[in-house]
């Protein structure tokens, strides 16, 4: 921990010079039209007193983009439009993919970039890793760059070489200014969709870990810039807990970001640590 804030949400609010980021990360879920469904339903739910204080994403599959960013504009919906990843190339002959300009194009501010389902399944590398935050950053937009161990390498004791080797790459790849903005998601790959969230305390460990690695290779900026979330089985109940870490500015939501009025409780939660109780 690196302040002498307060762990449990309630007490204090929260005090950060980053407002914290909750991301819906749907994956292969949901088509256009009840794409339009959830986000106008999340959208009459959105309080502006969580708004004010917290930024949400809500990253649906490509075929969706264009029909939740006319709704969002139209309706000016306090919600950013996100993608769940992109090809590292700008054009080419690359059968099924999507490239960063396309998104951009779209109005997408993030992009998640090196899911461990990307990784594990699709069989990007660190090297597409790095090249794919390249393309998100020539487009303007923001990358949420995802790490995190397997189950055995946790057991192995290896978490943080696991991390240090993902970011070590990444980083690599980002000015110091663009690591200063950069979002970075821990997501431990035996947390996700197992019901099973790390522990608030776990998480936090990551998370300053990783703050620190940034520090270390970008400078203080952008060891105090960097906004680090949490995902992995996130849920309306312990989604306070892991915004109460002084290191932990959001969180990466899958399975409970599908249905609008349980993401709205996860944003809720997360604006309760950043208000005073009363509020
Ligand atoms: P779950 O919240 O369903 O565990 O998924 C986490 C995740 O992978 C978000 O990117």
């Amino acid at each position: 921990m690196t302040s002498a804030e307060p762990t449990k949400a309630g007490a204090r609010p929260k005090r950060s010079t980053r407002k914290p980021l909750v991301s819906a990360n749907w994956k292969m879920h949901h088509d256009h039209t009840v794409a339009l469904h959830t986000v106008r339903d999340l959208g009459m739910r959105l309080r502006p007193e969580d708004t004010g204080l917290v930024e949400v994403s809500v990253h649906p599959p490509f075929t969706d983009l264009r029909t939740v960013q006319v709704l969002v504009e139209g309706e000016s919906l306090p919600i950013a439009l996100g993608a769940q990843h992109c090809h590292a190339e700008d054009e080419g002959a690359f059968t099924g993919e999507v490239s960063a300009p396309m998104l951009a194009r779209l109005g997408v501010r993030y992009v998640i970039v090196g899911h461990s389902e990307r990784r594990t399944l699709f069989g990007m590398t660190d090297e597409l890793v790095a090249a794919t935050l390249r393309a998100v950053h020539r487009h303007a937009m923001q990358p949420i760059l995802c790490v995190g161990e397997s189950a055995q390498e946790r057991d192995a004791g290896k978490t943080e070489s696991r991390l240090a080797a993902q970011l070590e790459s990444a980083l690599g790849a980002l000015a110091p200014e663009q690591m200063a903005s950069l979002v970075v998601a821990y997501e431990p790959i035996w947390a996700i969709g197992t019901g099973r969230a790390a522990s608030a305390v776990d998480a936090a460990d990551a998370a300053s870990f990783i703050r620190l690695t940034v520090a270390e290779r970008g400078g203080p900026a952008a060891g105090e810039g960097v906004r680090v979330q949490y995902g992995g089985s996130v849920n309306p109940e312990n989604a306070a807990d892991f915004l109460a870490e002084p290191d932990i500015d959001g969180l990466l939501v899958g399975g409970a970001s599908l249905q609008a009025p349980g993401f709205a409780e996860v944003i809720r939660a997360v604006g309760s640590c950043y208000r005073s109780p009363a509020t």
